[in-house]
């Protein structure tokens, strides 16, 4: 049908071209004249031109009043392009960015709506959910169907720099309901998709305070204060709780364990989430006892981390690819790093916890 219309109008372009010359050559033949012996009347060159009188006075200052007509032109029209020049390529810049943030968005969808449904898992704002999943147990083959915490991720860029955020899209997260999304993990889409699915997340993270003004996509500055507080107030109520069950005398006690288990915005922030087998389907096993994460328990942790220090700084960066961290211990930067969504204080109070595991 295309092909079609296509082949058609290019057959009435073909006839319009035709015509146009066919007219042409005959009126320029009949205003033609007889060209044979007449070239001395008819040279151009051979034409009278202006007189001095002319050529020096009106045709003169018509030229140069063009000249001076064409400067004024470039004087005003380079300054104002100069002027106009940086917005534009902003708004080109941010206008390229809201269309990948479109075709983002109708990736994110949810699957009713025909997109890949991240929404479904993780929610519409990104915040977080919980996805049905079924496990099977590796002895005796019987299948459970659990629920599993889906972690909040517009705080994703908080955690992890861009290219773990796309490894983890691509090759998706094993053992656990997140699929590999990647062409080269198995998933359906392609680089270009994963790129756009990208902006979309950097369009959901909560802005940062310590952020450059109007950087949409700024990856310095820490977590809003009021996401602060709610963290903060989350982790007293869970300390508490442990005080209630008289595992902790005090709550300042109680705060590391509470924190590593802590499920504000659905287990964003915590680390029994990858540490502790179990944890995200509401039936945790030894805590730190490792899943996706180490096994943190029997002091292995502190032996890679002699000193406590090196581990506070370690749990704030996260690991990073290929590099080396602690005593012989190396990343994948599957780590994330929490120094920008919890205070120093909080972190002690983590690593104190994990090294008494
Ligand atoms: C079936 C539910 C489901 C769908 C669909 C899904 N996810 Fe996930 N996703 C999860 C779960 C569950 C986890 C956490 C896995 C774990 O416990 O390690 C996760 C983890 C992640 C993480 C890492 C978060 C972190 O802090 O560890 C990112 C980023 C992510 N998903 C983004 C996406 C995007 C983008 C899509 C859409 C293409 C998507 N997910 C689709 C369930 C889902
Ligand atoms: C998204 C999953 C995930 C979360 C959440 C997570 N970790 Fe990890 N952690 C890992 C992985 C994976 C490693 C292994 C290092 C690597 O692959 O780079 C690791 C390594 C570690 C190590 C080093 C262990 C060793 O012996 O080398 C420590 C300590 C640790 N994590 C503590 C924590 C603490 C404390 C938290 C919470 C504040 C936390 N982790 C949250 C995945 C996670």
């Amino acid at each position: 049908m295309l092909a079609a219309s296509t082949t058609a109008i290019g057959w009435v372009i073909f006839t319009i071209i035709t015509l146009g010359w066919v007219v042409y050559f005959f009126g320029n033949r009949r205003a033609s004249r007889p060209e044979l012996g007449s070239e001395i009347e008819l040279a151009p060159n051979r034409k009278p031109y202006y007189d001095d009188e002319t050529l020096e006075g009106p045709r003169l200052e018509r030229v140069q009043l063009f000249g001076v007509l064409l400067l004024a032109l470039i004087v005003v029209a380079l300054p104002l392009y100069w002027v106009f020049e940086p917005s534009r390529q902003a708004g080109a810049q941010s206008g390229k960015e809201s269309r990948f943030v479109g075709w983002g968005s109708q990736l994110y969808a949810t699957t009713e709506e025909g997109g890949f449904n991240c929404a479904g898992c993780h929610g519409a704002s990104g915040g977080g959910g919980v996805a049905p999943y079924s496990i099977s147990d590796p002895n005796t083959g019987e299948v459970t169907a659990v629920t599993w915490t889906a972690p909040a991720i517009n705080t994703i860029f908080y955690r992890y720099d861009e290219s773990e955020v796309k490894f983890i899209l691509v090759y998706g997260r094993p053992f656990s309901p997140m699929s590999p999304w990647g062409l080269a993990g198995g998933g359906p889409m392609n680089d270009q998709q994963i790129d756009t699915l990208i902006s979309k997340l950097w369009s959901l993270q909560i802005p940062r305070e310590g952020c450059p003004d109007g950087d949409p996509n700024c990856d310095v500055g820490v977590l809003p204060q009021a996401e602060q507080d709610r963290i903060a107030a989350d982790a007293q109520v869970a300390a508490q709780a442990l005080v209630d069950a008289g595992e902790y005398a005090t709550v300042d006690e109680a705060m590391g364990e509470a924190l590593f288990n802590l499920n504000t915005s659905s287990g964003a922030y915590s680390c029994a989430r990858c540490h502790t087998q179990g944890w995200s389907w509401g039936d945790p096993g030894v805590p730190g006892q490792g899943a996706f994460g180490w096994n943190l328990t029997g002091g292995s942790a502190a032996k890679h981390f002699p000193n406590q220090g090196d581990m506070e700084t370690f749990i704030a960066n996260g690991s990073e690819y290929g590099k080396r961290y602690g005593v012989q211990g190396q990343g994948s930067g599957r780590m994330p790093g929490f120094g920008t969504m919890l205070t120093e204080e909080q972190i002690e109070a983590v690593v104190e916890y994990v090294r008494s595991l």
